[in-house]
């Protein structure tokens, strides 16, 4: 997936069955403009299941993550929020609560730019401190997902009376590559959600040079990542009690089941989450518990299981914010501050462009 393009909210709604096709490319009103990158490019996003083809005919077989968000994928990851297990939501909204002040006032009045806005919940800790120091905000918000952008910016200006919104229903790449011109002083691209953990190294780099590149000197980029710590908890936020990130994991097969008519069995595969210790990755994996053969129709693929073969869904890569620190700068992005939270849980990078 191009720099993860296809799952790009921080509640990832990727390119699912919610996004409508856009009626105009833009939309306009006072303080609110959505515009529509293209009509063609919204269909891009649709997945031609080519990805599928080729990560269940490769060895060992993968699938792209953007498949877990579809409707009820969605929905199972909000819930995956409020676990008591899974720590990262809770301490990042702790950490941007405790220090969004301290990041408005270093920033100051700017274009605030976020890729997977999603339902901007988070968004609004920082929105608050804008307003309280009365600093002008313009906030651009990008999402696959035009219904949700819609939803979220409709309700962001009703609650906050001197926000303009400028919402670009688009992939990242499309985004950063021509983001819109401001009169505000400075631009802040914001990436939260420890989305970064689900590309791999080399997506990573190739999304920090287009971040880096849509920034000017003096720009900022405001990155959430999930800090690397004891195996236990790390296990643990990822094989809840609950089971909901199991369901989340296997619901990757019901929503391949219905966008390409397939016949995954459910009750034939388990979910696994290990923590590498080397590569410093939680790995998902969906695990076959038979010998099995699953015929994708309208892919034309018939893909054989072997019992107990693994097929890897995701990887979530926990950092090191010294080690974060090098990789960033060596694309202009000198951190200026770690924000982090009083157990070192996860951090809030913000860095600016010398
Ligand atoms: C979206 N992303 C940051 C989540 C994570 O923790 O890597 C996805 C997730 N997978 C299982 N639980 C949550």
């Amino acid at each position: 997936m191009p720099v993860q393009s296809q799952f790009p909210s921080s509640m990832p709604a990727a390119d699912d069955n919610r996004t409508p096709s856009p009626q105009s490319p833009v939309l306009s009103r006072d303080r609110l403009m959505i515009e529509y990158r293209n009509a063609d490019e919204t269909t891009a996003a649709l997945p031609t299941g080519q990805d599928v083809t080729v990560g269940l005919t490769q060895t060992p077989k993968t699938l792209p993550p953007k498949y877990f968000y579809d409707d009820q994928g969605s929905q199972l990851f909000e819930q995956i929020t409020d676990l008591p297990e899974y720590y990262l939501t809770r301490t990042e909204r702790q950490i941007l609560e405790t220090f969004a002040g301290a990041i408005a006032t270093q920033v100051g009045s700017c274009d605030l730019v976020e890729l997977g806005s999603g339902s901007a919940s988070k968004t609004r800790i920082l929105f608050d401190a804008y307003q309280r120091q009365g600093q002008p905000l313009r906030y651009v918000p990008v999402d696959v997902s035009g219904g949700i952008l819609e939803e979220s910016a409709r309700a962001l200006l009703s609650d906050y009376g001197t926000l303009t919104i400028h919402g670009l229903v688009s992939t990242y790449e499309a985004a950063l590559s021509n983001l819109p011109a401001t009169d505000l002083p400075r631009r802040l691209i914001a990436f939260i959600g420890s989305t970064l953990g689900n590309l791999s190294p080399q997506q990573a780099q190739q999304f920090f040079r287009r971040v880096s590149e849509s920034l000017t000197p003096g720009d900022y980029f405001l990155l959430g990542v999930d800090l690397h710590k004891d195996t236990a908890t790390l296990t643990a936020a990822y094989n809840d009690a609950q089971g909901v990130t199991a369901t989340f994991n296997l619901n990757m097969l019901s929503h391949l089941n219905w966008r390409f008519q397939g016949d995954f069995e459910l009750s034939q595969f388990r979910h696994v989450a290990v923590y590498n210790e080397g590569d410093r990755q939680i790995e998902m994996y969906i695990e076959s518990l038979v010998d099995q053969t699953v015929t994708l129709k309208a892919l034309g693929l018939t893909a054989s299981f072997a019992a107990g073969e693994r097929l890897l869904s995701e990887i979530s890569r926990k950092f090191d914010p010294e080690q974060l620190a090098q990789r960033l700068a060596a694309f202009e992005l000198d951190v200026t501050d770690t924000f982090t939270d009083e157990h070192c849980q996860f951090a809030l990078l913000l860095c600016q462009k010398p």
